[in-house]
């Protein structure tokens, strides 16, 4: 097996923190007074509904959670319950950075604080998040797995790279790099 499917997902966290961390850099530039480039605005929201929501959560809440829930993990409390809930919250800070950009390319100096708080919510849900993922939940879900459920996964997570393009995934690995 190259690699395990506990692999592929942290690695695709790698990415997530270097863009969230360059998400807090921005809210602090953007909080002094400082200008956000359109470029990089609209980069980060479609960081985020493509690479966060359609590639890296759909792996996790389509493939993962199911089958570690098919093999006896509850689908309620910790860690897969919490987890879920913390999905559904990226969920809708994703929603209000798209509008946060949306509000402040037309209206910078009114909506910077919009801005602010929205990409703030960001930067204070995921590195929590990512260490309960990274230290509890992969972890156990090395122990449940064997090696043929992994690449089971690894298969399905696949499916979900050629539903949005692989060269979109290295598109936003170049943007993470750039970003971090
Ligand atoms: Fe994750």
């Amino acid at each position: 097996m190259e690699k395990r499917a506990t692999q592929i997902l942290e690695e695709e966290h790698h990415l997530i923190q270097q863009v969230v961390g360059a998400m807090a850099a921005l809210a602090d530039r953007v909080f002094e007074g400082q200008v956000a480039e359109k470029e990089t605005l609209v980069n980060l929201v479609d960081f985020m509904r493509v690479f966060v929501e359609k590639c890296h959560h759909e792996k996790e809440e389509n493939h993962l959670f199911p089958l570690l829930v098919k093999k006896g993990v509850p689908v309620a409390g910790c860690p897969i319950g919490m987890l879920t809930r913390e999905h559904q919250a990226a969920g809708k800070l994703t929603t209000d950075l798209g509008a946060a950009v949306e509000a402040y390319l037309k209206e910078p100096s009114g909506m910077g604080h919009f801005l602010v708080t929205t990409l703030r919510g960001v930067v204070a849900l995921y590195p929590g998040h990512i260490w309960r993922e990274n230290y509890l939940l992969f972890p156990m879900t090395d122990k449940i797995l064997d090696d043929r459920e992994q690449e089971g996964l690894v298969e399905q997570f696949e499916t979900v790279e050629r539903k949005i393009g692989l060269d979109v995934h290295q598109r936003f690995e170049h943007l993470a790099e750039k970003a971090g």
